[in-house]
């Protein structure tokens, strides 16, 4: 997913050994102990970390961004690639000799290798003291105090009902301006490759007024962005028959019609004016035009979709089982260009040498992009998990050298058109939502057009949450280079 994966083969398509993790913040309030959380994979696990976060801090915990200073230590792993999972055993076995000298320290795996895994961990491994999957982490603070008196315990439980909807995540790593919401869990398709299913179980979507809620609480807090998460947000659907036959009495406020997912964005697209909303991933098969007019409709909705095609070979879709093909996709970008014209962001994630795919069938990989005209993309070779679909059906066939080659294709192609891209924006005037400093230099801030793509400014005169419009200046394949032209303009 877009924002959703960061893990190092985006960049390098090779077994690297960088991690790109998310690790939490110094919050000390006077509590008697406290946690560390380690996060790796998707947005959405970062996003649960601030669920579990929320969770512990009702029990007594602070935050620490220093392990060594940790009661407790949690992994939040990730299992959708091999890679993913050995970068999670190297940490765990690093935490594991810092133990040896520290026994009272409690360290937890959670997550989707949580889930995959279950007592594995615990029985064979010995490497952990609480093993709890994305549906039980409400149970988190009973396995702790469990495991502190030298009781281990396993909870992976997955649920058709949980959604956290009444948990304020606490904020991790926030520049306080942008933030990610949860608007469902799991999920209900089974493309081959993917090993989701399995860890986040069966899609549920989350009551349309806790999120609208959680929105309109960032915005009074001095958040200027939200980005709407699912696995497939355009199945997200709500109705208060379904999820909520126990409630008998109906509050003010509450919402009684069905709600699909372009209701969802015009709710909150409502909160205001100037809060800018996005949203990962969309799915071909099921991205409506109701959701492109909605997204027109509203010019604070950003015009950017991620949308994975995965391969651009109707053969290869069919044996993921993504359930669309080449044409049906092509025509969906078709829609998007028709209703939201050419600037709209688009980006994609690609996966190089699935099970049987021919050289013919790489090229079209490579033609589709051109076709598209993809922003950006996120580019992984394919590898096996156990128990999908395609490790039962398949065999894993493309040699790996043959599977970088055809990676290293598709990050070159991505490359140039990312700067043809690019260059289209210079010269023009954007409005972009200022979100922390450039890497480069402290003299420089950075913000994102409505397209997502990254524009780097002068910081004088500038603060983090502040909308500026810009003129275009300059690009490299990767970023925007702006010149201000005004700050905060009149945008309600
Ligand atoms: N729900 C999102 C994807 C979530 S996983 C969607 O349907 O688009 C994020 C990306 O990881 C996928 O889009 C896919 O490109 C990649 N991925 C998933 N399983 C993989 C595997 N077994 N090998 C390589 N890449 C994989
Ligand atoms: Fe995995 Fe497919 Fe679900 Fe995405 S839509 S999470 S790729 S099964
Ligand atoms: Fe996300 Fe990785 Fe799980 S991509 S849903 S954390 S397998």
């Amino acid at each position: 997913m877009n924002d959703l994966i960061k893990d190092i083969d985006i960049i390098t398509g090779d077994e690297a050994q960088a991690v790109d993790y998310k690790t939490t913040v110094e919050e000390n309030t006077g509590k008697a102990k406290k946690i560390y959380i380690e996060s790796y994979g998707c947005q959405m696990n970062f996003s649960d970390s601030e669920i579990v976060a929320s969770i512990m801090k009702e029990n007594g915990y602070d935050t620490t961004s220093d392990f060594q200073q940790a009661d407790v230590v949690f992994l939040n792993t990730c299992s959708i690639r091999e890679k993913a999972e050995q970068t999670v055993r190297n940490r765990l076995n690093h935490f594991n000799a810092v133990k040896k000298h520290k026994p009272e320290m409690t360290i937890g795996v959670l997550g989707c290798m949580a889930e995959r895994l279950k007592d594995k961990l615990l029985e064979e491994e010995k490497i952990v003291d609480v093993v709890v999957g994305p549906d039980a982490y409400r149970d988190l603070p009973n396995l702790v105090n469990a495991a502190e008196d030298g009781q281990k315990g396993v909870n992976t439980f997955l649920s058709r009902e949980e959604t956290y909807a009444d948990i304020a995540p606490v904020r991790l790593n926030s520049n306080g301006v942008t933030a990610f919401i949860s608007i469902m869990r799991g999920c209900d398709n089974m493309c081959s490759f993917c090993v989701v299913p399995f860890t986040r179980g069966r899609e549920r979507s989350r009551d349309p007024h806790s999120i609208v809620a959680e929105a309109q609480d960032l915005f009074n807090r001095g958040y200027r962005e939200v980005t709407l998460l699912g696995q497939n947000v355009d199945s997200y659907k709500w109705s208060p028959e379904e999820n909520n036959k126990a409630r008998l009495n109906k509050k003010e406020g509450e919402v009684t019609e069905v709600v699909n997912f372009a209701n969802l964005l015009e709710m909150v697209a409502q909160v205001s004016p100037l809060l800018r909303v996005r949203f990962s991933t969309s799915h071909p098969k099921d991205i409506t035009d109701e959701v492109l007019y909605t997204m027109k409709k509203y010019e604070n909705i950003c015009k950017y979709i991620h949308l994975p095609v995965q391969s651009g070979n109707s053969r290869v879709l069919e044996l993921m089982n993504r359930t669309y093909d080449r044409e049906w996709y092509l025509n969906r970008v078709k829609a998007i260009r028709e209703i939201l014209g050419e600037e709209c962001g688009i980006s994609s994630d690609m996966i190089a040498g699935f099970c049987t795919e021919t050289e013919e069938e790489h090229q079209d990989t490579l033609t589709m992009m051109d076709l598209v005209k993809y922003d950006f993309s996120y580019m992984f070779f394919y590898s096996e998990r156990p128990g999908t679909l395609a490790a039962k059906k398949y065999e894993d066939d493309i040699p790996l050298e043959v599977k970088k080659r055809r990676l290293a294709e598709i990050i070159e192609k991505q490359h140039q058109l990312s700067f043809e891209r690019n260059k289209l924006d210079v010269g023009k005037e954007q409005l972009i939502l200022i979100e922390g400093t450039s890497k480069k230099s402290q003299q420089e801030l950075k913000g994102r057009n409505s397209a997502n793509k990254v524009v780097i400014v002068s910081a004088e005169g500038l603060k983090l949450g502040d909308y500026v419009k810009v003129k275009v200046t300059d690009c490299s394949p990767a970023t925007l280079f702006g010149e201000v032209l005004e700050i905060n303009p009149a945008l309600a």
